[in-house]
């Protein structure tokens, strides 16, 4: 079984790569465990020209269909999104806007294999959990549309460097049992 971690943050050393990195460690005991970063990888934003809508296609060619080849290849997802002003950092975004060719709203459309399991991390340095609860919202909204089921999130208040992350390591470990 193949695990896929995503940073879905542009930060390649911060507090989000810092909770990949910990769950990449304790996925990799029992998965073959890839993680890679959004920042990986060179990409438009979506035009919005609903040519996907009857091709299954984006008029694009770029990066996309490479993180998609490591979606499609993975058993289980894991994507771990701070919140920059209350929601997923806008290269995320940018990201599902793209994967608007395998959207299940509209045939014909793409598809990657069945059978995938979706567990979101969302991290924020304000208190309220309200706000990691409507960025792990945003990410199942995603998982819904490519049908991949959701299986599991955890949210961490708190958390601005990296710092912060290794008093919570508990918290990520424990969450990370259940996957
Ligand atoms: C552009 C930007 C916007 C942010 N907006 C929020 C916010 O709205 N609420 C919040 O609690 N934290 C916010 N933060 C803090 C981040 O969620 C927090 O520092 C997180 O640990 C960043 O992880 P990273 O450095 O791995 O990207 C923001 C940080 C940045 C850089």
């Amino acid at each position: 079984m193949k695990a896929l971690v995503i940073n879905c943050s542009p930060v390649r050393n911060g507090a989000t790569a810092e909770i990949v990195r910990i769950i990449s460690g304790e996925l990799s005991e029992r998965y073959d465990t890839k993680s890679i970063c959004i920042d990986d990888y060179s990409f438009s934003f979506c035009m919005g020209c609903r040519s996907c809508h009857n091709t299954a296609r984006c008029v694009q060619t770029d990066d996309i269909d490479l993180i998609m080849a490591e979606f499609d290849s993975a058993d289980i997802i894991v994507s771990v999104a701070p919140s920059y002003w209350a929601d997923i950092p806008g290269q995320f975004k940018a990201f599902i806007d793209r994967c608007t060719p395998w959207c299940n709203t509209h045939e014909p459309h793409a598809t990657i294999k069945s059978g995938k399991k979706g567990y979101s991390v969302a991290l924020r340095t304000g208190p309220s959990m309200r706000e990691c609860e409507r960025i792990i919202g945003s990410i199942e909204h995603f998982y819904g549309h490519l049908e991949i089921e959701c299986c599991g999130s955890l949210g961490l208040c708190s958390v601005e460097y990296k710092e912060a992350v290794e008093p919570r390591k508990a918290e990520i470990t424990d969450f990370c049992k259940n996957i």
